[in-house]
């Protein structure tokens, strides 16, 4: 493995939290290690843009003050990672798979996502990913801008993602 992936850290004890759980997290590229979750919701606000650009492999090149409030990770931990080291175990694997094969194709992805926190915590998104491109054409890297979604769709995607990493498991 040519990079550390960043330490998660529990909350404090007093911090309101109903249950923590651990998931074992395999990568696409053979790396792995185990995170744990919790039920804590951070709330995306009204006004937040999350963006991040990464380089052909995504691994992020740029971060926002935006992003890094929401991740709870500090910009020096998240610039050179690669960006799934904050996927949520909730995520199934073929929500990433139309998204790589949408944007090396030259196309705009758009999908939910849910992410991991720092401290165990996850927020909900609706993010739109794009390339970079040179002056030539050729694609350079990719650029993701994330916004809030509404309850109402937090819901549906918590119970579509349930059923597609059932059948993922199956
Ligand atoms: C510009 C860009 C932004 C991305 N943003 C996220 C993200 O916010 N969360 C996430 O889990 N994966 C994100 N990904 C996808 C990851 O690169 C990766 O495909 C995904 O986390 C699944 O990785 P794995 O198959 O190694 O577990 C992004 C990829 C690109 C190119």
């Amino acid at each position: 493995m040519k990079y550390e992936l960043p330490k998660m850290e529990k909350p404090p004890s007093h911090t309101s939290i109903s249950s923590i759980e651990t998931a074992f997290m395999e990568y696409h590229d053979g790396s792995s290690r185990e995170v744990f979750f919790t039920d804590s919701q951070y709330i995306v606000p009204h006004n937040m843009m999350i963006v991040s650009r990464t380089d052909l492999d995504g691994f992020i090149t740029h971060a926002n003050a935006d992003f890094v409030d929401a991740s709870s990770y500090t910009k020096e931990e998240i610039i050179g990672q690669p960006h799934f080291f904050m996927r949520h175990p909730h995520m199934p694997k073929a929500a990433f798979a139309d998204l790589w094969t949408t944007i090396q194709t030259g196309g705009t992805w758009i999908g939910m996502v849910k992410n991991l926190r720092k401290d165990g915590g996850y927020y909900w998104v609706k993010a739109t990913v794009t390339t970079i491109r040179d002056k030539d054409d050729n694609i350079v890297g990719y650029h993701s801008v994330r916004r809030r979604i509404d309850r109402d769709t937090i819901k549906e995607y918590e119970e579509r993602y349930a059923q597609m990493r059932a059948e993922e498991n199956a």
